[in-house]
């Protein structure tokens, strides 16, 4: 097994092989989603429990299903509606959670490095499915598939990512995926939008949407979070539209081939034209279909593992397994 790690908690300080190492069970994961019967044994009896303390639709359902695509029993918790607002801290929350013995949480959180507290809290697998503006790792991976799908390989490509980046989690997450994967990474947006600070990072910083996406191999278009802002950074939607929404006559700038991706969910008219949106380059759709199958193998690789590790004869580790072929176990959920 090529990921030892507990928890997935961001993409930050995953190594190449780690990475690529997800990636890969990733793809062997989506033939399950394409059979008539879309599920497979391997988590059987485990329970994966969904704790979202921010509204998600998206995120939330793939988590669900590519639980339910391993068998798993699902739990889902709307916290905003639930002990927050009775007055619970997350650690009581957590201590709680864990002692109803889930075998996987995964966090939404409005504040950056709630998934990493839980993880302190409980000794089951965390998976970070969002934290405030730090990060989104299982969105970064599903991106990231979708780049590989479409491209091939993800070295020594141009990765423009385009809008609100001082908010996005997902921004953040890609950085470190796509850099580590060796892609060169430019955020385009407003001075405002987009901090000097990302240039640490390795992102190239430009202002100018024509100019940022400029021979691209790959768009990356994000939302104004605007949940998430506390000032103005900008004087108006409006204006911000008419300087940053990708048009056809922006994406003519890019290669010929690019692809154009988007998390979602999409503002059209405001950072993405529907031209854009559903013409030819768009692969967004394709990124909704990887997502299923990324999550799948993060649940397997973190939660399945475990079952080795507890002395379960059915975990696929338990025969010395390396870690390849995982669907040939998972299968028979062996
Ligand atoms: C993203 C998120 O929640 O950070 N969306 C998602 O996971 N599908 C991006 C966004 O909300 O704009």
């Amino acid at each position: 097994m090529l990921f030892e790690r507990p928890h997935l908690l961001g993409l930050e300080g995953l190594s190449a092989e780690e990475l690529t190492f997800l990636l890969d069970t990733a793809e062997s994961f989506k033939e399950v989603s394409e059979r008539e019967i879309k599920k497979v044994p391997a988590l059987r009896g485990r329970t994966v429990v969904n704790l979202f303390y921010e509204p998600s639709t998206r995120t939330r359902t793939s988590f669900e299903i590519a639980a339910k695509r391993l068998s798993a029993d699902t739990v889902n918790l709307n916290v905003q509606a639930s002990s927050t607002s009775k007055g619970e801290t997350l650690s009581d929350t957590a201590r709680n959670l864990a002692a109803m013995r889930p075998d996987a949480i995964v966090v939404r959180h409005p504040s950056s490095g709630a998934p990493d507290l839980l993880a302190r809290h409980v000794d089951c697998p965390i998976i970070n499915g969002g934290d405030g503006s730090h990060e989104h790792p299982t969105q970064a991976l599903l991106d990231l598939l979708t780049i590989r799908e479409h491209k091939g390989q993800i070295g020594g490509l141009t990765v423009a990512i385009v809008g609100d980046l001082l908010h996005s989690r997902v921004a953040r997450s890609n950085l470190h995926g796509l850099r580590t994967l060796g892609a060169r990474v430019r955020f385009v947006g407003p001075p405002t939008l987009v901090s000097p600070f990302f240039a640490d990072l390795g992102a190239e910083l430009v202002h100018d949407l024509h100019e940022g996406v400029r021979d691209a191999d790959v768009i990356m278009m994000l939302r104004i979070q605007r949940e998430r802002m506390t000032g103005r950074y900008f004087s108006s939607l409006d204006e911000y539209s008419r300087l940053y929404c990708l048009s056809a006559d922006a994406v003519a700038k890019a290669k010929r081939d690019v692809i154009i991706l988007h998390p979602g969910p999409m503002n059209r008219g405001v950072e993405i034209s529907s031209t854009v949106a559903d013409g030819p380059y768009s692969v967004i759709m394709d990124q909704v279909t990887n997502g299923v199958a990324v999550r799948m193998a993060t649940l397997y690789v973190l939660v399945g593992r475990r079952r080795s590790e507890t002395g379960d004869s059915l975990g696929p580790g338990a025969e010395g397994g390396d870690g390849s072929a995982p669907l040939q176990r998972a299968a028979t959920g062996e």
